[in-house]
């Protein structure tokens, strides 16, 4: 069976499924962008310290450089909790008298228990020390990490598997077949298994990196290549010869 022979309505039906999942692709690079640049809309290229600093750093630290950063008055002021975090984050003098005045002057307005600003996070309040120091481990908390891994392998598998056996299908040579649904395979495991990695050698950020933009253009080729299949005359090159087709 190969796709460019289905029926029409079947060949619908595949289209609407691959063209989401591009979209979704579209989405997700839309995020990432977001996350680790300066910006807040558009596409941006997104910057490898903050990816770093995502996956190693301590929650606290990592938002006062990512989506934080707008609230702090001097960059200093993260060198000092960056200091206090790699000092062991004890309830020391330096706690009381250099953190909680950064905290008090740039976060809790919001970070307060009985915050009134309309985007307030009463939630995550920074009061006390006991407040604070849940949030100085480095990189994600074995919760965080689990939470966010099963998500992403459930979510991912379901379509990887669904956009791989298309492929499996279409007429394209073997080898383009194989190198792309292995690609999209070993990417996810290797971006996840990363983002752990990254918690105890930072430099693990660039494995992310590279295993992300291969699953995105693993996922997105796959569903380009199979969209064309089902609707397009395809040059020979690309095709798996006729006879081996048959057989
Ligand atoms: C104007 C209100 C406001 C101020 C000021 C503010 N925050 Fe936040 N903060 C929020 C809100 C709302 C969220 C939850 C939504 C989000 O992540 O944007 C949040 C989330 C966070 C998170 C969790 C981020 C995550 O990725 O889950 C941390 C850590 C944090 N803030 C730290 C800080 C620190 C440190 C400061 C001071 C430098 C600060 N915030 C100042 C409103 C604020």
């Amino acid at each position: 069976m190969r796709i460019a022979t289905l029926n029409f309505s079947a060949k619908l039906g595949l289209s609407g499924f691959l063209i989401t999942v591009l979209l979704g692709a579209l989405s997700a690079v839309t995020l990432i962008g977001l996350l680790y640049s300066q910006h807040d809309r558009g596409f941006n290229i997104p910057a490898m310290d903050r990816i770093q600093s995502h996956y190693s750093d301590s929650p606290l630290i990592s938002a006062m450089k990512g989506p934080m950063y707008q609230y702090v008055t001097e960059d200093g002021d993260i060198d000092v909790i960056a200091k206090w975090i790699a000092a062991g984050a004890k309830n020391d003098a330096f706690f009381k008298d250099e953190v909680m005045y950064i905290l008090g002057e740039d976060c809790q307005k919001c970070h307060s228990r009985r915050s009134q600003m309309s985007n307030a996070m009463p939630s995550m309040p920074f009061s006390s020390y006991e407040d604070v120091v849940q949030y100085t481990e480095g990189g994600y908390s074995w919760t965080q990490m689990a939470r966010t891994a099963h998500i992403h392998l459930f979510g991912i598998a379901v379509f990887l598997v669904l956009v791989s056996l298309i492929m499996a299908y279409s007429s394209y040579r073997p080898w383009i077949k194989t190198l792309l649904i292995t690609a999209g395979w070993i990417a996810l495991w290797l971006d996840i298994g990363s983002w752990w990695l990254a918690k105890f050698y930072s430099s693990f950020a660039f494995v992310i990196s590279l295993a992300g933009s291969v699953e995105i253009v693993a996922v997105c080729a796959m569903s380009g290549l199979c969209l064309l299949n089902l609707w397009v005359r395809l040059p020979a090159v690309l095709l798996e010869p006729v006879e081996q087709q048959a057989a």
